[in-house]
């Protein structure tokens, strides 16, 4: 039986205001994204996963949808959306859309009506709670924005839920006409043609009708990331249901956004719930090798007895890029390699295979209520002033924006864009990277390597955490097929490992 696609693509993320901007108004559209296809076919991209782009007043940049089945006027139209998909099609790359069902924004018309009389039709699409003004009716606690998850209601005297700002209201998954409209909102993109969807704090949308408080040790934590309700996982098992009835594989990457790895593991139900579960402790791991081997073995052990398929992240428009953490370019580089090398699907966020650090904020241009702007900084195309964009892009450039834009780097074959695409291209050769198994090899503290095998292809992996050099000895011969530094490529491998260097090997014939 063949392996579904999504097993052994690679996914790039785009943040649709930061990628490419085709109209020249410094916010990056859909046509802008379609005018770039080229660059994600040269790289070897798989598939793209497009952050949101559907009519929104923004103020969570999209994640604050006032109609799913639309694009907003700032991105574009429906038509470029269709013209993009076409052209994504016929590069043999597949489109991911940012499914957002745990809330919508306070100006969707189901809010709108919702909110105007406790008898609203719609007043149950979304989570209404009694109480008096001076107390929330428990102590949850909004992600971003006043610290309580609740709104009080002038009009109607009564509180809404909100685990994010107060204008992403959540909905009512408890109500059967919420969740046949959320599913409508999906076949609509399914019949466009979308090849699947990620999907925003997809663990959320189930929750208990009692509302509990959650433990006083855990009231600073955001409660978005405690919700883990059995209801959310039949909700899931529907949407599988959905899903599956097309055909071609789509697929559906929940973001489970919690801590706790075998937690995140349920989402995958027993082969019946999401695909693909996002696995957020390495993005937040440091640059360590036990804090790496930490993450990955504990993914293995969680996800193993359910034969789920793991993936991996460095970067995202939530969180400083990898290249930022961890602070240096040979580093970024050799996560890179180890991240490509990994057993599972990896996901890379746009802009991460130009090594990009994230953009220095000054005060008076944040505009992301969750603190986020400086991974959202516009991409430089190429070394002319706009670096490809209008005069004036929404958020300030990320440093060295010059020399790190992507047609320098074109001309660069030792540059992060060209690693990335020599390891995507290795990726894509072999069996054995896609789709292996991985086994761990005996290696100093500072070191870790595998190997990765599938029906008679081998490869491995070894990663220097150290900025020391170091040996390792993985039995067998073995070349160099890439490295993060640009050195020995090619040659046979002879156990050395400089200073924070990562190789790929492949098998020496003797
Ligand atoms: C997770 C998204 O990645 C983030 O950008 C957004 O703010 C929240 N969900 C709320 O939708």
């Amino acid at each position: 039986m063949s392996e579904p696609w999504w097993k052994s693509a690679v996914v790039y993320q785009i943040y649709p205001r930061s990628f490419a901007d085709a109209n020249g108004d410094g916010v990056g559209d859909v046509a802008g994204i379609r005018a770039r296809l080229d660059h994600l076919a040269w790289l070897g991209a798989d598939a793209i996963w497009i952050s949101p782009f559907f009519p929104s007043p923004m103020k969570d940049f999209g994640y604050d949808v006032s109609d799913y089945c639309g694009v907003d006027p700032l991105f574009g139209t429906l038509d470029d959306f269709d013209a993009l998909l076409r052209d994504a099609h016929a590069r043999d790359i597949r489109v991911l859309l940012d499914w957002v069902p745990n809330h919508t924004s306070d100006e969707h018309p189901w809010f709108q009506e919702a909110r105007t009389a406790r008898s609203s039709p719609r007043r149950d699409w979304y989570v209404w709670r009694d109480g008096g003004p001076e107390r929330p009716p428990n102590n949850w606690r909004a992600a971003f924005g006043p610290p309580s998850a609740w709104t009080w209601e002038e009009k109607t005297e009564q509180w809404y839920l909100h685990l994010f700002l107060p204008e992403q209201p959540d909905l009512n998954w408890e109500n059967p006409d919420v969740v046949a409209a959320m599913h409508d909102t999906l076949r609509f993109w399914l019949d466009r043609g979308v090849d699947g969807f990620r999907m925003d704090v997809v663990h959320c949308i189930g929750k208990d009708p009692a509302l509990p408080n959650v433990p006083p040790e855990r009231e600073r934590i955001p409660t978005c990331a405690l919700i883990d309700d059995p209801r959310t996982h039949a909700h899931l098992r529907e949407i599988r249901r959905l899903i599956d009835a097309y055909p071609n594989d789509r697929v559906m990457v929940g973001e489970v956004a919690m801590p706790w790895i075998e937690r995140m593991a349920t989402y995958y139900g027993d082969g019946d719930e999401l695909h693909l579960a996002f696995n957020f402790p390495h993005i937040w791991a440091p640059w360590q090798a036990a804090a790496w081997r930490r993450c990955i073995d504990q993914t293995t052990d969680a996800l193993a007895p359910r034969d789920a398929w793991p993936t991996w992240v460095l970067s995202n428009h939530d969180n400083k890029r990898h290249r930022t953490r961890y602070g240096s370019e040979p580093r970024a580089r050799a996560a890179a390699v180890a991240l490509l090398g990994l057993r599972g699907t990896p996901f890379l966020y746009a802009g991460e295979e130009l090594g990009l650090t994230d953009a220095e904020i000054p005060e008076h241009r944040i505009v992301d209520p969750g603190g986020r702007d400086g991974c959202r900084a516009p991409i430089p195309w190429d070394d002319t002033p706009g670096r490809g964009w209008g005069p004036d892009p929404w958020l300030p450039w990320p440093p060295a924006n010059d020399a790190a834009s992507a047609a320098a780097q074109r001309d660069d074959p030792g540059s992060t864009l060209h690693l990335y695409r020599a390891l995507l291209a290795a990726r894509r050769d072999s069996p054995a990277l896609r789709l292996g198994d991985m086994e761990w090899l005996e290696t100093p503290d500072d070191v870790l390597a595998w190997t990765r095998r599938h029906d008679g292809d081998v490869r491995a992996v070894a990663v220097n955490f150290a900025a020391a050099e170091q040996e390792v000895e993985i039995p067998g011969r073995w070349r160099i097929e890439r490295t993060s530094d640009r050195r020995r490529e090619g040659d046979a491998f002879d156990g050395r490992l400089d200073p924070e260097q990562a190789v790929l090997l492949t098998r020496d014939l003797p």
